[in-house]
């Protein structure tokens, strides 16, 4: 079973949009998979998307932290501390479809939750007591609740895509030890590449290390615990179409980028998914390794308000906040979905 995080610790590169339109896609073309999505991000930004975007997203997510007992990555993780414990994952995610209709049946969300920042000090706490019988290695234990979740799920049957944030915290470590593969988006900016060469800094360590603070990072955590990292399975370049008259600017930021990373591939080539012909120059590296997808234009914008899928989309004038008639052109639809089916492709089960 394959669980990838979509994560880069930069801001605002397309994460939470990317988990909306892939994971819900990639549902509607393996209608006999399950698919689950974690957001693990406080903002809950992909979670309000799947829960019908707008106000309605906005209201559902709010319905569903503030039971008593939330049905949320919070109160998932709060009964896997509070009875050091692997909870039954029924009891807290949703089937996305019996609060959206426009979703594929086979989606399933356990959804974000903005007290995942609140609870963040006591999650820490708990990977840093005290080792004691019975719990020979707590930061071990916290850093695998969602490696334990994944375990409890049939192997052949189910998919996952985390959300994240884009601060390394404790809940971003908990998604990057809960993944198996990494989505990675980027930006065609100089800020993408920078944050491509953080990306392995923070997972895999520098070398040399730093001399004072070097033991203390996730990365030497998880190396002398010998728990697998995930591996980067495919960077999307995200809006690279956004600036048509500055194009060749454009394509020049995201060379630099597919740069960066086939530096690192070729440095070790083992941080990435593997392909049955590995790539052997730069070109044939961005091939196999580099997705693309387009800017969405005003179709992508009011399927998300709309929590509604690209494919789902018509040609119509559609109701956005105080504006009733904002036209979606069936082109833009067409040509967002193409993008999204192409990235769709690349993603193993
Ligand atoms: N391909 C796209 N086409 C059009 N708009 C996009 C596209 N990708 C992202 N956006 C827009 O860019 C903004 C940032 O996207 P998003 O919230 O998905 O980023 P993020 O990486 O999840 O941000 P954060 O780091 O805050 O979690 C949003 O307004 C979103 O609608
Ligand atoms: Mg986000």
């Amino acid at each position: 079973m394959e669980a990838y995080a979509i994560w880069n610790n930069k801001g605002g590169t397309g994460k939470s949009t990317i988990a909306f339109h892939i994971a819900s896609r990639f549902a509607e073309k393996n209608p006999n998979r399950k698919v689950l999505i974690i957001d693990l991000c406080p903002q809950a930004n992909a979670s309000m998307l799947l829960l019908g975007g707008g106000l309605t997203g906005e209201s559902n997510l709010l319905s569903l932290c503030s039971k008593p007992t939330p049905q949320s990555v919070v109160g998932y993780i709060s009964e896997c501390i509070l009875n050091r414990t692997t909870p039954t994952l029924s009891n807290y995610y949703i089937q996305v479809s019996s609060l959206n209709d426009q979703m594929p049946e086979n989606l399933y969300l356990l959804c974000g939750d903005g007290n995942l920042e609140l609870m963040a000090p006591a999650i820490n706490d708990e990977a840093s007591r005290t080792p004691f019988p019975g719990l020979s290695d707590p930061w071990k234990w916290v850093h695998e609740i969602f490696v334990r979740l994944r375990s409890g799920l049939e192997d052949d049957q189910w998919t996952i895509f985390f959300d994240t944030n884009p601060s390394f915290a404790i809940y971003t470590e908990l998604a990057i030890c809960g993944a198996t593969r990494l989505l990675v988006p980027v930006n065609a900016d100089d800020s993408s590449r920078v944050a491509v060469k953080a990306l392995f800094a923070l997972i895999h360590g520098t070398v040399p290390p730093h001399p004072f603070f070097g033991n203390y990072t996730f990365a030497s955590k998880i190396a002398l615990r010998e728990m697998p990292p995930p591996k980067v399975h495919l960077a999307i370049g995200n809006r690279f179409t956004q600036f048509k008259g500055a194009a060749a600017a454009y394509a020049a930021f995201s060379e630099a980028t597919a740069e960066q990373l086939y530096t690192e591939y070729k440095s070790d080539s083992d941080r990435f998914s593997s392909r049955k012909k590995p790539p052997t120059n730069q070109k044939q590296f961005i091939s196999k390794y580099v997705g693309e997808l387009r800017d969405f234009n005003t179709a992508g914008v009011v399927a998300a308000h709309h929590g509604t899928p690209l494919s789902k989309m018509r040609q119509n004038y559609y109701p956005v906040h105080n504006d009733p008639d904002v036209k979606v052109n069936k082109s833009q639809i067409v040509a967002g979905l193409q993008a999204i089916d192409s990235v769709v492709a690349d993603i193993d089960p």
